[in-house]
């Protein structure tokens, strides 16, 4: 059974589909590319797992429980085990580093302090930044930013984190920091993630498989190999405009 399934998921907003029929599944321990032109529903696919926002019509299933019709008890549970890197990272600015990584933790749990730290600690460990615990997120650059906002993902131990364009606005090196960090989460602690992203060259790189949307369908999902080589015409055309971007 896939740990993630969409199931032909429409989804309307004032009649209009941003998402028209869309099908796909990520196995655990899968890191799964969602790339695609802006504005194709990609944001509004990764809100639907944590029911930010629910189908119109369709089904989606997390660990085969039905995210928009199950009770709130077991949708606190499924929120539990997903971790959100939201477009943004929106880090608490008169907060430090640790304070931020903290706050799920003190939200949605009645750990001690002392478990509190502790976790915290690991985390930051974890995303390579226990050095900036005490700074506040204005003193630390992007990527470290984005770094923290990683770590806040992670702190409640998900096992699934959605990134939504985690290297975006970075410079190639902090991104290809960023991107071996969602890689070394996922072989490390097993983390079954989807990774929206505009970072062709770095989803080829981590991720097990890609998925292409557009319009609201799943055009293909398949290995980097296997999507770069693609004779789709939808995907050549993808691979053609992002050349262009990167040259
Ligand atoms: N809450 C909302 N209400 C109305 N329209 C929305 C809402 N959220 C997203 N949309 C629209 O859905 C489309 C897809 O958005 P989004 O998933 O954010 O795109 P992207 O693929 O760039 O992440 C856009 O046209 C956006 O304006
Ligand atoms: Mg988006």
């Amino acid at each position: 059974m896939s740990l993630i399934k969409f199931e032909n998921v429409v989804k309307k907003f004032n009649g209009v589909a941003v998402l028209d029929g869309l099908s796909f599944d990520v196995e655990k321990g899968e890191v799964l590319a969602l790339v695609g032109p802006s504005g194709t529903g990609k944001s509004v696919t990764l809100k639907h797992l944590v029911r930010l926002l629910t189908p119109t019509s369709g089904k989606i299933t997390v660990d085969g429980i039905d995210v928009s019709s199950c009770s709130s008890k077991e949708l606190t549970h499924i929120r539990s085990r997903i971790g959100y890197l939201f477009q943004g990272g929106a880090l608490l600015a008169w907060m430090s580093v640790a304070e931020n990584v903290a706050l799920p933790l003190r939200e949605c749990t009645n750990l001690k302090d002392s478990e509190i730290d502790e976790k915290v600690a690991a985390a930051l460990a974890s995303v390579e930044l226990s050095a900036a615990a005490e700074k506040l997120p204005s003193e630390i650059s992007g990527g470290m930013q984005k770094r923290a906002g990683l770590a806040r993902a992670i702190v409640r131990e998900s096992d699934i984190v959605l990134y939504d364009e985690p290297t975006s606005g970075l410079d190639p090196v902090t991104s290809v920091t960023i991107n071996r960090l969602i890689k070394k989460l996922n072989k490390e602690l097993g983390i079954t993630s989807i990774v929206v992203t505009h970072d062709l060259q770095g989803a080829l790189n981590i991720a097990d498989r890609i998925l292409l949307i557009k319009e609201g369908k799943a055009i293909e999902c398949s290995k980097p190999e296997e999507f770069v080589n693609s004779q789709n015409p939808a995907v050549k055309e993808f691979l053609a405009a992002m050349k262009g971007e990167i040259v």
